[in-house]
């Protein structure tokens, strides 16, 4: 002991009771908090009756006043922007739609858009395989191919996304289309097949163009003024342009990269 406190002069002395004084406190300080800490009762949440359907998507479109409701089956992403890009036209008749991913929405709820008031579905749907949904739209089909839901009340129209070479040619937008009308919904306009062997973006267009009015007139709905028609740009001639401008399709998904030339 003698030796071990010759070795040491004072300053180190002083340093060792630092940290051993430093050390202490926390051993004491975690102790403490970890105590603290399992006196936590941890009690799970209890899920509230009626839970579940107070999340499903027909209580967010009432709440949010959304008469329409917009379904995409996509693979590889088409069939998604095309949804997108109706929801925005329907805002032109100051119509919020809905947008969503079909895997999003319980099957068994799905019969539930009649309790909408003027419920319409718009299904945006691409085929696959020998005649398959995609993935995201695979348990709504299996639910409307085995279930004799009741639609009645329901408007709806369907745009299919296909490809001629394939041998079951847009099968799942055909599918919907005649299911949906067997169930007792009613079809606001004829089905849309896109090709994306020839040009799936200009049969989308005439289809659209068709649609629009129909639809508009199936529910008497007009051009909002306050529909997001306002400007959102200013005109602005620029005589000798500095910089590259932009020459694609403006809010379109990609059309920064495939502008026209
Ligand atoms: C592997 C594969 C299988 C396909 N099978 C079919 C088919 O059976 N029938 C059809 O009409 N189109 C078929 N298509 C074409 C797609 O439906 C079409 O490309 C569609 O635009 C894809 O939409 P998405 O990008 O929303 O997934 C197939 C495409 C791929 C890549």
């Amino acid at each position: 002991m003698d030796f071990l406190l010759d070795s040491f002069d004072t300053v180190d002395l002083i340093v060792v009771a630092i940290i051993g004084a430093v050390g202490i406190y926390f051993f004491f300080k975690y102790r403490s908090d970890s105590t603290v800490q399992t006196q936590h009762n941890i009690v799970p949440l209890q899920k509230e009756a009626g839970s579940k359907s107070d999340k499903s998507y027909v209580n967010r479109m009432k709440n949010e006043d959304r008469q329409v409701l917009i379904l995409f089956g996509s693979q590889t992403g088409t069939a998604e922007e095309l949804a997108g890009r109706l929801a925005k036209d329907l805002v032109r008749y100051g119509k919020k739609a809905l947008v969503m991913d079909p895997e999003e929405v319980d099957p068994e709820d799905f019969e539930r858009i009649i309790e909408i008031k003027n419920p319409l579905l718009i299904l945006c749907v691409a085929t696959y395989g020998e005649g398959d949904p995609t993935d995201n739209a695979q348990q709504i089909y299996e639910h409307l191919q085995n279930n004799d839901c009741d639609f009645s009340g329901l408007r709806f129209a369907v745009f299919g996304l296909g490809n001629k070479t394939y041998e079951h040619y847009n099968a799942v937008g055909k599918f919907f289309d005649q299911r949906l009308e067997e169930l007792g919904a009613e079809r606001v306009f004829e089905i849309g097949l896109g090709d994306d062997d020839a040009n799936l973006e200009e049969d989308f267009m005439r289809w659209r163009e068709a649609f629009l009015p129909a639809l508009a007139q199936s529910f008497g709905w007009e051009i909002s003024n306050d529909g997001g028609l306002e400007r959102q740009y200013r005109l602005e001639i620029i005589e000798e342009p500095t910089a590259n401008i932009f020459t694609g399709e403006y809010g379109r998904i990609g059309a920064y990269e495939r502008q026209r030339p």
